[in-house]
């Protein structure tokens, strides 16, 4: 079984990144990433955390915004036109899921398409359908492809199972997939909570992709001799003989199935990792794009 180290080929995306960054900073200019968080969900707040600190890391015009959870749909919308309007800034992004007064597709459709670096625009979304690479990808999806390429694991002609059906996750990966090229070229099912004899769909599959958002939910039935797994699941479990009384486990019961795999991402340390170095890359192409 291949342990796919999501810190290592992350570590490789950013210093790929850090050299385009360098190329720009020669131009005299320096990507602006803002990072918008409405609320204090406890997950949300340390995704941000971490995204503002690898921007900075990097050198990156980093802009963290947290907002009240009371704040409304227009003090939100006048946020966003704000830095649609910001020249300092390339990429936007706002943390998903936002409390329940905000009406998340609208907030989504008023950022700038060209500064959209999470992909979720439906411009974005159109053309990752229609494989047009003048759009941005949603970097989680975009993440785990690459981890499949770095692993060496081909996707042409394969059976791919995606567990979930996310506009985060589930959807653009499907697309990916099923994409011509590269870490495509795969027959692609998508699987959510309601089909039936799952562990059936799953134990057809070469390559698994669990994107489901319940702590251990594939097991050693769902997966078949030989599949390669990639968990996208990031969950908090109560763990009191921890220093923060949880830890993070993945959508797959990792020790029942690892023996099982070719290959097979952890938690921490698989997607995780991926999703930030591929948010910074998507925000020097925005600066890229922007300066062309
Ligand atoms: N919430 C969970 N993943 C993501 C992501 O990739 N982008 C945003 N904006 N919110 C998220």
């Amino acid at each position: 079984m291949v342990r796919i180290d999501g810190i290592a080929v992350a570590a490789k995306v950013m210093e790929e990144t850090r050299i385009r960054i360098a190329a720009l900073a020669k131009r005299g200019i320096t990507p602006g990433l803002a990072v918008v968080l409405v609320g204090d969900d406890p997950a949300s707040r340390a995704y941000v955390r971490s995204k503002d600190r690898k921007a900075a890391e990097l050198g990156l015009h980093s802009v963290k915004k947290e907002l009240s959870a009371d704040t409304t749909q227009a003090e939100l919308l006048a946020v966003v036109a704000e830095l649609n309007a910001d020249p300092s800034i390339h990429g936007i992004l706002v943390q998903s899921p936002p409390p329940p007064q905000i009406d998340e597709a609208e907030i989504v459709k008023a950022i700038d398409p060209r500064k959209d670096v999470d992909g979720f625009h439906p411009v974005n979304v159109a053309k990752l359908a229609m494989e047009d690479p003048t759009g941005f990808v949603p970097c989680t999806p975009l993440g785990c492809i690459r981890l499949l390429i770095e692993a060496g694991i081909e996707t042409a002609g394969r059976k791919a199972v995606v567990v979930g059906r996310s506009m985060i996750v589930g959807k653009p990966m499907a697309l990916l997939l099923m994409k011509r090229g590269l870490g495509g070229d795969a027959t692609v099912t998508v699987a959510h909570s309601r089909t039936r004899d799952l562990a059936a769909v799953t134990r057809e599959a070469d390559i698994v992709i669990a994107a489901i958002g319940r702590p251990n939910f594939l097991g050693a039935d769902h997966i078949r001799e030989g599949a390669v797994v990639i968990d996208v699941g990031i969950n908090r479990i109560e763990d009191p003989s921890t220093p923060k009384g949880y830890r993070l486990v993945g959508d797959v019961d990792y020790d029942a199935v690892a023996d099982k795999c070719a290959a097979i991402t952890p938690v921490p340390g698989g997607v995780g990792p991926m999703t930030i170095a591929m948010l910074m890359s998507n925000c020097v192409s925005a600066a890229e794009r922007l300066n062309a």
